[in-house]
């Protein structure tokens, strides 16, 4: 076999986050620009010489050309083998856990999760390492290096592999093993959860739509929900998986996902509806005239998740991001389990799922996942949800209530502002950040300031210590204002504003939310003149 060594040029002028390397297609697509970040990739790896590396996308446009690149730099490199889905596919939980079930090196998953996808869309690649999970903070920084002083790259002379053939192939030295996606996810799912129970939901008539918004879940979604569960045809909607997303923007939330949101609210409703993102990990869930936040959803999980076979021995601790709501801490209180606050982005969970120490975790970003893969995972939340209300034979609804009327109903929103001017949006930050001290024990608008900090993480596992991580401000009565930086966007700078007002178990839960957290909204902008600094006069999206 030829392996040509092609020099380049240094080329990221950009630290890749949690996410991996994320840009426009028109940006991957430039000359040696993949070559260079996946030659970067192992230039910052050691010990793979013979290993496993996994491969796949969420098919988004140019997953299959990055795809052929990939294969051909790991073969040049030195990778014995690479795992890869047919037709280059892989939802983001699927790739996880065939790292973990293969024990893999590490993986390389090509997506730019809910972003748009097409010609003119985003493109991404992240490298997770070989507990499943994206890689740490450590090898990322070191990928980022490397990039910075990359002279070559190395590439096999070989054909591209035939994807669409399931079996074994070669590219160069190097075995292509090209594998069902969705069998070791499936059959993962029907460990943890009571299929047998489902089936007989469905089987007497109970309804739900899955859409998988064009995008990777969609053979996932019909496999277990249709072939497995039983469920009726056309249970999945926009299930055939496109370059493009079918032209729409695979981000599971009400703007995007609203014909799901107006069919669940109609009279003709289905019992359940969910959705998921571009590459497999978000989840949306919404009952009957039932929108559940993914802030409740994760405290419902985790206090019902014993009803699930995979977790009937009870679950170790909880954890969610620092912006999430405090509904799930009530929950961890009640069980007298682990509860932690890390900061955002799934990677801080790694350590406490290794450990151990916490079984659930989630985001309000429409993220929760289990120690089951080391990323979030969409279809499992649904799976989760399916087997509860197959046990509890109730609505999603009457779960709902109830839960609030045990636990207390936390109302949570989040206000994005989207595009924002990026030295605008740093100077607010700065700004606020050096007053917090002076809003401590004050009183905002009647609420009594307990605390008011830049939120820093200390990993109780690692040592490992992070700073900066959003501006939290929290009041005596447990309603909180928390306002940071989004580290996803690809232009300008994206606010996120996020407001919570608890009410205890005996108050008052029927509220619509933007109005019962008014009072909050009001404050915030007092205190961050957001609207006044950005010159905008609304969030670009409410959810
Ligand atoms: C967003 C979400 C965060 C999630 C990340 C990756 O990051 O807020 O919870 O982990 O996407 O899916 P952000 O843009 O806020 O930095
Ligand atoms: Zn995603």
């Amino acid at each position: 076999m030829t392996i040509k060594t092609i020099s380049t040029t240094p080329f990221m002028d950009q630290k890749p986050g949690t996410s991996g390397l994320r840009k426009r297609v028109s940006v991957f697509m430039r000359r040696n620009y993949v070559e260079n970040f996946v030659q970067s990739v192992f230039d910052s790896l050691e010990g793979y010489q013979g290993k496993t590396l996994v491969i796949g996308g969420d098919g988004r446009y140019f997953n299959d050309v990055a795809i052929q690149k990939a294969i051909k730099i790991a073969s040049a490199n030195g990778f014995g083998a690479v795992l890869v889905g047919q037709g280059g596919l892989l939802s983001t939980p699927g790739a996880s856990h065939v790292i973990r079930r293969h024990h893999a090196f590490g993986g390389l998953v090509l997506s730019a999760s809910h972003n748009p996808g097409g010609p003119d869309g985003d493109f991404g690649i992240k490298y997770n390492v070989g507990n499943g999970g994206p890689a740490p903070e450590k090898i990322t920084e070191a990928i980022f290096a490397r990039s910075t002083v990359i002279d070559r790259y190395l590439i096999a002379d070989a054909p591209d592999v035939d994807l669409s053939r399931i079996g074994t192939h070669h590219s160069g030295g190097m075995v292509v093993e090209v594998i069902d996606p969705v069998d070791d996810y499936a059959e993962l799912m029907e460990t943890l959860f009571d299929f047998e129970k489902i089936r007989v939901m469905f089987a007497s008539g109970f309804r739900m739509r899955f859409d998988a918004m064009h995008a990777i879940t969609g053979p996932y979604a019909t496999r277990i929900l249709e072939e497995k569960l039983g469920a009726p045809k056309g249970t999945v909607m926009n299930g055939t998986p496109s370059p493009d997303f079918g032209g729409g923007h695979p981000d599971p939330n009400l703007v995007y996902a609203k014909d799901l949101y107006d069919l669940m609210m109609s009279a003709d409703a289905p019992d359940f509806g969910a959705a998921s993102d571009g590459d497999g990990d978000r989840n949306l869930i919404i009952g009957k005239g039932r929108f559940v936040t993914p802030s409740d959803s994760l405290a419902v999980l985790a206090a019902n998740a014993p009803l699930a076979p995979g977790y009937a021995t009870g679950i170790a601790g909880i954890a969610r991001s620092m912006p999430t709501s405090a509904a799930a801490d009530r929950v961890a209180e009640k069980l007298g389990i682990e509860m932690h606050e890390t900061p955002t982005g799934w990677k801080f969970f790694g350590n406490l799922l290794d450990a151990g120490r916490v079984t659930i975790c989630g985001e309000e970003s429409a993220g929760t996942g289990s120690n089951h893969v080391r990323e979030k995972d969409g279809l499992w939340a649904v799976l989760l949800w399916l087997n509860i209300l197959a046990s509890r034979q109730q609505s999603v609804d009457q779960i709902v209530r109830e839960h609030w009327a045990t636990y207390g109903r936390n109302y949570y929103t989040r206000h994005d502002y989207d595009e924002v001017d990026s030295a605008a949006a740093n100077s607010l930050v700065e700004d606020l950040r050096n007053r917090l001290p002076e809003f401590v024990g004050q009183e905002l608008a009647g609420r009594r300031v307990t605390y008011a900090d830049d939120f820093t993480y200390h990993d109780p596992i690692d040592g490992s210590t992070s700073a900066r991580q959003g501006i939290r401000i929290g009041f005596a009565d447990g309603s909180r204002i928390v306002l940071r930086l989004s580290g996803t966007g690809t232009v300008g700078a994206t606010l996120r504003l996020y407001l919570e007002r608890y009410e205890p178990a005996h108050g008052r839960h029927d509220l619509e939310t933007q109005a019962a957290l008014q009072p909050l909204i009001d404050i915030a902008e007092s205190i961050a003149a957001i609207q006044a600094r950005t010159g905008r006069s609304a969030p670009s999206v409410i959810t």
